[in-house]
């Protein structure tokens, strides 16, 4: 329930032999040693002065100093939980093995251990989990054939489809580089310039920018991603986790009450919810393409900042995840958990999309830098098999990940001397055929704006109405040219957007209204408040 003392999550086992007058409770250093005092530093009389030698303090200080490692770059507040992922054994009505070997999928009732880690983006550690934000939603499966990282948001696009434009992206979100506020000026002046970014306004501004918690939002990969059958055959697949808590989403003001009081809502929910045996649960569902461009269609498959219609793709449930375990430590478990799109198993694979390839060098790249070179050795990452690799050393080596009966002087391959041997291959490789120019280009079919139009108009009035409301906030105070713009391509989503803006912007400018207060705009927002009270 969270209150153990035993660090099972972190995986310690300790030699547990007791010298005589100490037990299992005794307070010792690192080194073993019993300490008799913990309260006073050794020191020449009581007054004073402190000496060098102080080994037990000068170990808990110094290891106190170093109790951080550098948040997240993105991602950095979030809450995790561990849990279980049990197959339905086919996809929708097929068998799955038409589509893919991938083994944890295959038998109904098959149970794979999860960890999840829920985030929030742009902000710190310890920031409000009631921002406008995507959601992370990154899920570690501990499979039979080692790990399977979905590394998701709970919003099915993306701003941008180029992992080129990623650091640009979050630089714009993130706090000014000189005062170090989040503005809405900075954050409009990048996505004025990006149109490929509306689908993603639509949804991001409106009450979708702000789920209530986190059991109760979905989940998507997001990415196009690749299934591959016995004969290395290939479709197109999208990932969607569907809560079986139902969605809700809450308004700015539903928000700014909520943080008022607790900027610790969903971390809080998600701990008490689990300690109390009410276990969330999500289906995972797919969404199945053959694997080719589809010139039928008026986007392209490999564009995450589109969804797939599913009327034509329908959602096929696979599997269901139950969370059923609260982390027992939060930093060895939470902080120090590192998901990464390149980590699949046999019968997943990547597809072509631009997006997830820079994705896939971008995690792995910074785990190395934030946790360290053996940030795979730490249990909460390792995976619940077999591992046995030639890659030795670097800081914080916890073991040598050699397998039993290994010549321990073979740390190379090949060998003749009993090392490590390859696998040897069961199904035949998926193996893609490609030639082409080597470009720097955007994709053909753009089409920012069909399916920005289409969510603002599927919107129920009030979320139409907070996204305005949100979107007039954010810019009031924004240079002219940025604002001129987000009118323009809301216009081109759909004209009663754009109007709506712009009589909104006109409004909160001529001091007529107390629409538009947000996080982003705090001086409108102080309006708002004042104005509130006058009524
Ligand atoms: C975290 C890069 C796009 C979902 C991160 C981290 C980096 C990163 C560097 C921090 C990882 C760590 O410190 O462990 C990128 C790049 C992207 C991109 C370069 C685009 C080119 C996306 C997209 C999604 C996403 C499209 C949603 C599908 C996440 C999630 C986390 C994360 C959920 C947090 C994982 C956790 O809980 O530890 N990303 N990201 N990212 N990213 Fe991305």
């Amino acid at each position: 329930d969270g209150t153990g003392t035993a660090v099972t999550g972190a995986g310690t086992s300790h030699d547990q032999r007791t010298a005589a007058g100490e037990n299992a409770q005794t307070l010792t250093t690192r080194q073993g040693h019993p300490l008799t005092n913990n309260q006073n530093l050794r020191t020449v009389g009581n007054r004073g002065p402190a000496t060098l030698e102080n080994y037990q303090f000068l170990e808990k200080i110094s290891h106190f100093d170093r109790e951080r490692v550098p948040e997240r770059v993105v991602h950095a507040r979030g809450a995790g939980a561990h849990g279980v992922f049990e197959a339905y054994g086919k996809v929708g009505d097929e068998p799955i093995e038409k589509y893919t070997r991938a083994k944890l999928f295959n038998t109904p009732g098959k149970q794979t251990p999860v960890f999840v880690r829920f985030s929030t983006v742009g902000h710190g550690g310890h920031s409000p989990e009631t921002l406008r934000d995507p959601r992370g939603f990154a899920v570690k499966f501990y499979t039979e054939d080692g790990n399977w990282d979905l590394v998701g948001n709970n919003l099915k696009v993306f701003f941008i489809r180029d992992a080129m434009k990623f650091p640009d992206l979050i630089h714009s979100q993130k706090p000014d580089p000189v005062h170090n506020r989040q503005t809405g000026e900075r954050i409009f002046d990048f996505i004025s310039n990006t149109p490929e970014a509306m689908h993603m306004v639509a949804f991001l501004f409106s009450p979708w920018g702000i789920p209530a918690n986190y059991r109760q939002m979905q989940g998507s990969g997001v990415n196009t991603y690749k299934w591959i059958n016995a004969q290395g055959e290939a479709v197109l697949v999208k990932y969607h986790w569907e809560p079986l808590q139902g969605i809700k989403n809450l308004t700015a003001q539903e928000a700014e009450a909520i943080q008022a009081k607790n900027f610790n809502h969903a971390t809080q929910d998600l701990f008490d919810n689990i300690k109390a045996g009410n276990f969330p649960e999500w289906e995972l569902c797919v969404q199945i393409m053959s694997d080719d461009e589809h010139p039928e269609l008026d986007f392209d498959p490999l564009d995450d900042t589109k969804i797939w219609p599913q009327d034509q793709f329908p959602f096929l449930p696979v599997g269901k995840m139950t969370l059923n375990k609260n982390p027992e430590n939060y930093f060895a478990e939470v902080e120090q958990s590192a998901f990464g799109t390149g980590v699949l198993v046999d019968g997943l694979d990547f597809s072509d999309d631009k997006m997830l390839q820079g994705r896939t060098f971008s995690y792995s790249d910074t785990q190395r830098y934030r946790v360290g070179t053996n940030y795979l050795q730490l249990p909460i990452n390792a995976p619940k098999k077999h591992v046995a690799t030639n890659q030795r050393d670097g800081q914080m080596t916890y073991h040598v990940d050699s397998a039993p009966g290994q010549n321990v002087h073979v740390n190379y391959e090949p060998s003749s001397l009993n090392g490590l041997k390859e696998a040897p291959r069961t199904a035949p490789e998926h193996t893609p055929l490609y030639t082409g120019r080597l470009v720097r280009q955007t994709l053909d079919r753009t089409n920012n704006f069909k399916q920005a139009g289409e969510r603002y108009r599927l919107h129920e009035d009030w979320e139409r109405d907070d996204l305005i409301s949100n979107m007039v906030g954010a810019l009031a105070d924004a240079d002219r040219k940025v604002s001129d713009k987000m009118v323009e391509l809301c216009t081109n989503c759909d004209p009663d957007w754009g109007q709506r803006l712009a009589d909104g912007l006109q409004k909160a400018r001529s001091g007529k209204t107390a629409e538009g207060g947000n996080q982003y705009n705090e001086s409108k927002a102080a309006d708002a408040v004042a104005q509130a009270e006058a009524v």
